[in-house]
Parts: structure tokens; C-alpha cells; sequence
């Protein structure tokens, strides 16, 4: 557990965020710039989240040189662009491995050529479980070649091993926020599964938190799980947002099990041990629910 506030860490300055028009790496550019870093978040696509004090460079990761050109002058990368979503992920296995793994090595390579002080990559807790399908495979593959960089080629890293976030600026593909938003434009709430599947949920912004924490030179060339502690089967998730809604919600379940995902959070299939991190003031689950409620009722979208 983490107890004190941690101040900016001097031996950094600039720091890169890949991915940081995204749900949890432009929470963590926020983060970063409330303590002082100055942020370059580069994504594919311009942030609407973007801060007067935040850099924005849009380039895809396979461009490599133009990588080669921003990664020159950074301190730190956080490596969080992917394609995210479990489902997209399987869809297309050629994509996935470009999107995932080839544009990971590029960034590697530069990484490695202009001494980077730290790489700092957003895997999942799926990454050694039997679930998740190509998705699972490329957060794996990426955590073995990063792995090797940091043997042969010196490279300082850090693992983060994100279990199912949840909070503002997700969107339908992020579970909590599909659900919520079929109870307000819908409800009913449909779930594929029975609702005795087990996860762990931790808030974006305690997530953001953590990503900052792990700053310290304590973390370097570690692995650190961040799920939270809220345990919590998905029947009781249901129940917490009927309540959310004075019970005016109907919830469906439907035998189909989902089998890209797991029953339970995976903690026992993994063969390489990781440090579970969290911070102190955890943001309360029912709070958190709340709050992305009335964020999605605040959109006005269909
Ligand atoms: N959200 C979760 O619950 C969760 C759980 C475990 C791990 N993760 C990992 O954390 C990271 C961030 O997740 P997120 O939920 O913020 O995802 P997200 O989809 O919201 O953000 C990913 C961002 O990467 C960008 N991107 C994708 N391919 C790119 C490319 N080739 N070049 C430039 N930009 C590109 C996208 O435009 C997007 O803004 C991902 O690596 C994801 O796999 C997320």
C-alpha cells in the first residue's frame, strides 16, 4: 500500500505517452502534468481530452521515423496504445500483431538507440492466462520481447499488469460502461454469462495514480499488478447499479457464455510473479459507479 504523496521525480522531465488520447493513458497524461512532467501524448488520433500544458503528436506507431524523431528527446515512454478491445483484438490477428507487437518493437528500437531512462508497457492480467485469445497473445509476446531488450540491450522497464478498469472517457467496449449505459438508454441490462464470473475493478483514476507511482526508481525492471481491490461478482455489479437506479432496471442473463474472457481474476495461472500495487485513497465502487453514470447521462448519445 501506498501511503505517502509522492513528489515529482527529478530524474524525469519529459515523458512520452503512446496511446494517450485513450481512455486510461489521457488520464494518466492529467496525472503526470498535475505533478509537473511535461507530457507528449501521441496517438493516431487527437485527444479530446487534451490540456493547454500537454503536447499532441499524432503519428501512427508504425511510423518509424517519425518514432525515431519523438522518442529522441524523451525521459520516460509509457507504452499504452494497442488495439484494446478483446473482441477487435480477435477479429483480425494480422492487424493485431502489427498494431500490437510490430509497432511495440519499432518503439523498442528507439527506445534502446536514444537511452531512454525507462519503458514503461500496459499489459493485462490475461497475459499469462489460458483466455483473451490473439489479444492475450500480444500482451504476452511484448512482455517476453521486452524482456529480452532489457537483457541484451540494457533497457530499464516496468510491466503493468491492468486488470478491468473502469470510469469516465471509457466508451461501449469497456464493460461497466456498456452495462451502465444499458440501463440508462435501455432499461435492461443483458449479460451474456451468469453473472458468477469474479473480477477485480479498479477506478481509471486510481489506475493513473499507480502509473504515476511506479515512477520511482523502486519499480525499475518490475512487473506490477493493478486491479484494485474491489472484488465483485458480476450478479452483484448488477445489483449495485438496479440500486444505482431505484430498481427500475431489468437485468437478462443469457446462457451463452462469453469465452474470450475469464471466470475468475487470473492471479493463479500466472507463472511469473508480479507486485500487486495500489494506491491509499482508492475511489469507492459505488461512488465510481455514480459518477460514470451520470458522465454517460451527461453525453446525450444514443
Ligand atoms: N481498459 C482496460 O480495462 C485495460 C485492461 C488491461 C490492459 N489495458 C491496456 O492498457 C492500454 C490502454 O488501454 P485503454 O483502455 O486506454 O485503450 P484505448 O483503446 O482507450 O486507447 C488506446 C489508444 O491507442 C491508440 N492507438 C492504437 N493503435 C495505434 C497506433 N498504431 N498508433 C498510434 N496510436 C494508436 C488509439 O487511438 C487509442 O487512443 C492498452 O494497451 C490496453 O491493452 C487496458
Amino acid at each position: 500500500m501506498i501511503k505517502k504523496k509522492l513528489k515529482k521525480n527529478k530524474k524525469y522531465n519529459k515523458i512520452l505517452i503512446t496511446g494517450g488520447s485513450g481512455f486510461l493513458g489521457s488520464h494518466l497524461a492529467d496525472e503526470l502534468s498535475s505533478s509537473g512532467y511535461k507530457v507528449y501524448i501521441l496517438d493516431n488520433k487527437q485527444s479530446s481530452y487534451l490540456k493547454k500544458n500537454q503536447t499532441m503528436v499524432i503519428c501512427d506507431l508504425l511510423n518509424r521515423k517519425k518514432i525515431d524523431q519523438i522518442v529522441k528527446n524523451i525521459d520516460v515512454v509509457y507504452h499504452f496504445s494497442a488495439i484494446s478491445d478483446i473482441s477487435e483484438a480477435n477479429k483480425d490477428f494480422v492487424k493485431t500483431v502489427e498494431q500490437n507487437i510490430l509497432s511495440t518493437v519499432y518503439l523498442l528500437e528507439a527506445c534502446v538507440k536514444y537511452k531512454i531512462k525507462r519503458f514503461i508497457f500496459a499489459s493485462s492480467i490475461y497475459v499469462y492466462s489460458e483466455y483473451g485469445g490473439i489479444y492475450r497473445s500480444s500482451k504476452q509476446s511484448c512482455e517476453l520481447i521486452i524482456e529480452n531488450y532489457a537483457k541484451l540491450k540494457n533497457l530499464k522497464f516496468t510491466i503493468l499488469r491492468f486488470g478491468s478498469l473502469y470510469g469516465r472517457r471509457s466508451n461501449n467496449n469497456n464493460f461497466i460502461y456498456n452495462l451502465i449505459h444499458q440501463a440508462i438508454k435501455k432499461k435492461n441490462i443483458i449479460r451474456n454469462g451468469s453473472g458468477d464470473e469474479i473480477r477485480n475493478y479498479i477506478h481509471v483514476i486510481d489506475a493513473a495514480k499507480c502509473c504515476k507511482i511506479i515512477l520511482n526508481s523502486k519499480y525499475e525492471n518490475s512487473y506490477q499488478i493493478l486491479t484494485g481491490s474491489q472484488t465483485t461478482k458480476i450478479k452483484d455489479l448488477m445489483k449495485m447499479v438496479r440500486e444505482i437506479f431505484n430498481k427500475k432496471i431489468k437485468i437478462t442473463y443469457k446462457k451463452k457464455t462469453n469465452e474470450e474472457h475469464y471466470e475468475i481474476t487470473p492471479y493463479s495461472y500466472s507463472p511469473k510473479f508480479a507486485n500487486k500495487l495500489s494506491n491509499e485513497d482508492q475511489i469507492d465502487f459505488g461512488q465510481g459507479l455514480i459518477d460514470l453514470a451520470e458522465y454517460i447521462s451527461s453525453k446525450n448519445e444514443d
